[in-house]
């Protein structure tokens, strides 16, 4: 892959109705699903970006009939049932798709045939025993490489059987696998997170008709049981739609409609921090679309002021920092972030990476362990690195809009991975930004 580096020019204000990108969570769950169930499920506004496609390639390596996705977003998965998947010619690549593979390991572990799942250098990074180790509790046999990372060696035709687990982080990806390992269990799954994460894979097995109970935060899934295809409309992504919810709450001047916009409150953080840190945001036209909330959401730009983001808004928003660091730039005065550690196994060091670029553009950024403290005031341009991060690519993209000259970001690559025509898109809304 040849190296793709932005260049913002300075300036700008965002305006505009607009319709971003298929939420990723919901179209890599949509596939998995869809192949596992009876009968033929339709999938329509897929994100067609590198992450759910390779979830996609995945599914259709394992011997399921998929066409599509076509311009719409269209899709169409003819199920294999429970039992149907078949052993890949190949070991799988999921690219830079952490939720890829931390969902299938757990659908994958249950299976008959071997298989291998690896990933790109960034994936190859990650840390992947907070799902091996819960899985081999239930009687998975994986083989990861040195220090738990990828690629993964699952042994098939392990018998599973259900556990009763405490999650030690809040992780959805972790809490996704073991209820979908727990599927091929005997007996009951159970797992307890520590705080509320996104619940699309319960809400969408339910859509599937495979019960999973929640009570509290506390989520059980029985063995044994089989999913019945149904239709999926998939919502545009909030995670997407927060560079543009940033974006025109700090360019002077902006009024922007981001139409049919998920908004599950397992994911809606990134709104709340936003307006208490004086966001003018409107949702408009609620509804609810195949069990997810939806809504329009119109955002007038605003003076910004400095907050200590609550931790318990911290997993609602957890995508979401990058951008919300740049904000937290644009304000009045001092934002502290803590309990977000998570951020330092994304799909790059989130908090250290984030920290340098924003010290590189001449903003007062400090990384602490579990977060970063920023004093909001002028940012001068300069040249930014997104370590193969497609959100930081993105969120340094909104901080042109308040810089004093241009931004170079280098390495934009894998905004693929979540946002096709993100460039398109941008500057449609008003954003400088062009392929260096
Ligand atoms: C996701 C869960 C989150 C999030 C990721 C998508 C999911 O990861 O960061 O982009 O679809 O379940 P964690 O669950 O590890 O926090």
């Amino acid at each position: 892959m040849s190296q793709i580096d932005y260049i913002v020019k300075p300036g700008g204000q965002l305006s505009g109705e607009f319709r971003v990108p298929g939420d990723k969570s919901i179209s890599h769950r949509s596939i998995m699903f869809g192949s596992i169930a009876d009968g033929t499920t339709h999938v329509t506004g897929f994100l067609q970006g590198e992450d759910s496609l390779n979830t996609l390639r995945a599914f259709r390596a394992m011997g399921v009939e998929i066409d599509g996705p076509d311009e719409k977003g269209g899709v169409t998965i003819k199920g294999a049932g429970i039992d149907g998947l078949k052993k890949p010619a190949e070991s799988i690549d999921l690219g830079n798709s952490g939720t890829s593979i931390r969902l299938m390991s757990g659908l994958l572990s249950g299976q008959s045939f071997d298989l291998v799942l690896s990933g790109d250098r960034s994936l190859s990074r990650r840390p992947m025993k907070r799902v091996t180790d819960p899985l081999a509790l239930m009687g998975a046999q994986i083989d990861a490489a040195e220090g738990g990372k990828p690629p993964l060696k699952i042994h098939g035709g392990s018998p599973m059987k259900g556990i009763d687990y405490q999650m030690p982080m809040a992780s959805a990806q972790v809490k996704s696998c073991l209820l979908l390992a727990g599927m091929y269990a005997q007996g009951k799954t159970c797992v307890t997170e520590p705080a509320t994460t996104r619940d699309h894979t319960e809400r969408m097995l339910n859509a599937f008709g495979y019960p999973v109970t929640t009570e509290g935060n506390k989520m059980c899934i029985e063995g044994g049981g089989r999913l019945t295809a149904c239709d999926i409309d998939v919502p545009s992504d909030i995670s997407s739609a927060a560079f543009f919810l940033v974006g025109a709450s700090i360019a002077e001047g902006s009024d922007i409609t981001l139409k049919h916009v998920g908004i599950n409150p397992t994911r809606t953080g990134v709104i709340d921090i936003l307006k208490l840190m004086g966001a003018n945001i409107e949702l408009l036209n609620e509804r609810t679309v195949g069990g997810e909330p939806v809504a329009d959401i119109r955002v007038q730009s605003a003076k910004l002021k400095g907050i200590n983001v609550p931790e318990e808004l911290v997993p609602l928003a957890i995508d979401e920092f990058p951008v919300l660091f740049v904000a937290a730039a644009c304000a009045e005065g001092k934002t502290v972030v803590s309990g977000a550690e998570e951020l330092r196994v994304k799909e790059s060091d989130r908090i250290q990476v984030m920290a340098d670029g924003l010290v590189a553009i001449g903003v007062d950024a400090q990384a602490t362990a579990d977060g970063m403290i920023i004093n909001g005031g002028a940012i001068n341009g300069g040249t930014v690195h997104s370590r193969d991060d497609h959100r930081i690519a993105m969120a340094f993209t909104m901080a042109g809009l308040r810089s004093e000259s241009e931004i170079l970001i280098e390495d934009c690559e894998n905004v693929n991975t979540s946002f096709p025509d993100f460039i398109g898109l941008a500057n449609k809304a008003g954003i400088k930004v062009s392929v260096a």
